[in-house]
């Protein structure tokens, strides 16, 4: 049975339950912690590293790292948002993102997070990795160029019997996302839009719905990213 702990973040003071990842912990005290990879409830995958913080002094995924009681987290610090932007920055010269051309655009969470972390221009030489479009699904368009290897959908949509529609492809610089076409065929429609959905970024879009929220009235076209639980208790 989990029990009541306390901890800091930041040095302020939280509350949270043995066993809760940090990352949730904090956001039910209002401190956002920023994710790409992670969701809620989901088997955390800890690829992307967005989520670093430091506990008790050290670096740690503060979405696969349970809290502990008495433990102090640093969140905000330069240190930390450095290493955060050095990420986004990473991840926008490792793929082909074009903003302005994105059904994504004002829904993004990198595209989020690079005006959070104010990214102007990256500190890395840019890849331009090429990579197929695959769009022979009848449902969803996947553009490789966007993914960024978070697992999301790997781990979230599949189908009753479990097995997933999406999955790697590759190794190394080659590695890709991958639809299975023969579970792609039927591939319920709201399946397709969840898929859409927890992409982080603009590597999964449902055909034939473009700019159903037209630009400007998106996500975080008028509320930065973090906002929401930055405000829960305030
Ligand atoms: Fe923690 Fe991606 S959100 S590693």
């Amino acid at each position: 049975m989990s029990e009541k702990i306390k901890f800091t973040i930041d040095g302020k003071e939280c509350e949270g339950q043995t066993g809760q990842l940090i990352v949730d912990a904090a956001a039910d005290n209002g401190v956002y912690i920023p994710v790409l990879c992670h969701w809620r409830d989901v088997v955390p995958a800890g690829s992307c590293r967005i989520c670093t913080v430091k506990v008790n002094g050290r670096f740690m995924a503060a979405c696969t790292t349970p809290i502990e009681d008495a433990c102090s987290v640093e969140n905000n610090t330069p240190e930390l948002q450095d290493i955060r932007k050095a990420i986004v920055e990473m991840l926008f010269v490792e793929g082909n993102h074009f903003c302005p051309a994105c059904e994504k655009s004002g829904d993004c969470d990198l595209q989020a997070l690079g005006y959070r972390y104010q990214m102007m221009v990256p500190r890395f030489p840019y890849a331009f990795e090429r990579r197929e479009l695959d769009a022979e699904s009848p449902k969803i368009f996947l553009e490789k160029n966007r993914c960024i290897f978070c697992k999301r959908c790997i781990r979230m949509i599949k189908d009753e019997q479990g097995r997933s529609y999406f999955g790697f492809k590759g190794r190394g610089k080659h590695l890709e996302i991958a639809l299975d076409k023969k579970l792609a065929e039927n591939m319920s429609e709201e399946l397709a839009m969840e898929a859409m959905k927890i992409c982080p970024v603009g590597a999964i879009l449902r055909k034939e719905v473009g700019f159903a929220t037209p630009i400007g009235e998106r996500k975080y076209d008028n509320v930065p990213i973090g906002s929401d639980i930055e405000n829960l208790q305030k």
